[in-house]
Order: structure tokens, then sequence, then C-alpha cells
């Protein structure tokens, strides 16, 4: 057995602007997935989780092509969850060069699913990793990266940056501007995360902004000024200037709100810490609901959104320096 975990990340900037070759600055949190890998005697794929923030379920199956698994939990957190996974032990058939493998995969995280803390790809990360050790290969995190982007890449219906995955994949503060991936330094972040216990569809989220940018030039305007602000928050990173960061992250909230993926509950978790003296808000990842990443180095943040109605857990997160571990 091989066993990996991967963190998921926030983004200080540049969701949605970064599927449009616009940069943007995720970093790695140390919230988990850990993935376990066993080699099956036949060629099927039997998948295990139960800590995804849904009800425990289990699925044995052949593939995609053999129907939807018959499970008594929302049905498209399911078919992306398996969808993710699946796209990952091909990716680990095709680097083996072998067809006919089969795993069973246990999937344990404290990453709730879909809620803009980076689940699927740390998820796809760990899976991708575990599954091709249990194999014999260890892969360098540049192509684990990239095999991973491309299980997103396809899942979400050729919508995905590879900032997700390439964060998780290495850890710590990174900048993605297209195929340009890179770690860059951060100063000591004191990050606050709201979660509403909610979840939002990334593609169809993306897919909105998609339609939104080439039906209107404002649109179009607001995604490069997204770009534009990113540009900016990196000087603000290098000179750790906190208080401008923040500022900054007030900005992108505003413009992501204005391209349509916010919703009620993150807008009035961004106020309560606005309100609270955060230096800076905003919702993280595709939005529609989910989590909001907040700036505050005193208490006040954690506790005014442990009061927000609808906010459902708050926690401060910390910087994940290292991407994935190789923990069995
Ligand atoms: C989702 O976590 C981030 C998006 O920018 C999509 C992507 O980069 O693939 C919305």
């Amino acid at each position: 057995m091989a066993v990996s975990s991967a963190p998921g990340k926030v983004y200080l900037f540049g969701e949605h602007a970064v599927v449009y070759g616009e940069p943007a600055v995720p970093c790695a949190i140390e919230r988990r997935a850990r993935v376990s890998v066993e080699r099956r005697t036949d060629e099927h794929l039997r998948v295990e989780a139960d800590d995804l923030s849904i009800d425990g379920f289990t699925v044995e199956y052949g593939g995609p092509t053999d129907g939807e698994p018959d499970v008594a939990v929302p049905e498209p957190l399911i078919s992306a969850a398996m969808g993710y996974v699946d796209g990952a032990i091909d990716q680990v058939r095709e680097v083996a060069g072998v067809e006919d493998v089969g795993f069973d995969v246990a999937i344990e995280s404290d990453i709730p699913l879909g809620a803009g803390l980076g689940s699927s790809a740390a998820v796809v990360v760990a899976a991708i990793d575990a599954a091709a050790r249990e194999l014999g290969i260890e892969l360098e995190r540049t192509e684990l990266a990239d095999r991973a982007y491309r299980t997103e890449h396809a899942v979400q219906d050729g919508q995905a940056s590879r900032a997700d995955t390439f964060c998780s994949a290495t850890g710590g503060a990174v900048r993605v501007e297209g195929d340009d991936c890179r770690s860059i330094d951060a100063p000591e972040l004191p990050l606050v995360i709201g979660f509403d216990g909610g979840a939002g569809d990334t593609g169809t989220l993306v897919a909105g902004v998609r339609e939104l940018r080439a039906e209107h030039g404002f649109a179009a305007d607001t995604v490069a000024a997204i770009g534009d602000l990113v540009r900016e928050g990196e000087t603000t990173l290098r000179e750790g200037d906190l208080e401008a960061l923040g500022e900054l992250m007030d900005f992108n909230h505003g413009l992501l709100s204005a391209l349509g993926v916010s919703s009620r509950s993150l807008d009035r978790m961004v106020w309560a810490a606005r309100d609270a003296g955060a230096l800076g808000a905003k919702l993280t990842g595709a939005g529609g609901g989910g989590c909001i990443v907040a700036l505050d180095p005193t208490d006040a943040t954690e506790t005014a959104l442990s009061f927000t109605p609808g906010c459902e857990d708050t926690f401060r997160a910390e910087l994940a320096e290292e991407g994935v571990k190789r923990l069995e």
C-alpha cells in the first residue's frame, strides 16, 4: 500500500481570471487530503471516502462507462469526486503503460468538498502520487502537478488553470500565469477562513464567467482588472505590507462579485470579517458558496465569524510549506 497526502489552498488573489491567462497567487494551507492506494488483482477501481464533507460513501465500479454509482448523497458532488479519482487513476495507468491495473483507493480529507479550498486538486495530487508509487514509480513534483492539472482540465470540461494542482503538489505560496508556475516567497500571513457549509460547482461557475466575458466588454475588462490587481499584489506581498494586501483582497472580492461568483452567505462572511477589523476579506476559489479568506492577526475575525448567521465553521489557516507528502 502507498499513502500520500496533499494540501488544500486559498487564493490570495486571481481565481477565475487565471483561467484566461492572468496571473494568480494561491497559498497552500495545512488542511490535507490523504489518499491510500492498494493494487487489486483485477482491473476494477474501488473508492472509499468517509470524510469529504458529505455523508460517507463507498463505491465499487469498473469505470465511468458502467453508469452512475448508486449512493444517497448529492449526485453532482459524487460524480465530481468520482470523476477526479477516475481521471487520476487513468493518468497513472498512462504513466505506467498498463491499461488493466485496478486499485482500492481510500480518501480521508479535512478539506471541505467544492468549498474553494482546493479539495479536488489535493485529492487528485495525492491519488496520482500514491497510485504511481504503488506501481513503483516516483513522479517529480512538476510531472505530478502536470498530470493532476490534466485530470482537473478533463473533469472541468477544459476550463481549469494550473493554479490549484501546482500549489497542492509543491506547497507554499505560488504564482501561476498560463503554463508558467513558480514558487514565491511570502511573509507570514494571518489567514482566517470562514465556511458557510456549502459548495459551488466549479465547472458551472467558470462557464458563467466565460459567457459573461464573451458577451460584455466590461466583463472582459473586469477579468483584466483582476490581472492588474494581482500584479500589484505580488509587489505588495514581496514588501510584506499586510494592510495594502488586505485592501487588494477587498477589491478582488468586489471584482469577483461583479462577475457573479459570490453569494449572499459569502458576502455576509466577508462583511462580518471587515466589520470585525480584518485587514481584508474575499471569497476564495470558484465561489457560489463555500469559503472566504480574511487577513487578521487578532482573534476578532474568528470570533465575529463564529457568531455570523450562515457561517458554519471558522478557523485559522497555517501556510503548508510542504506540498505532497509521502507517508507510506
Ligand atoms: C477554482 O479553485 C479556481 C478557478 O480559478 C478555476 C481554476 O483556476 O481552474 C475558478
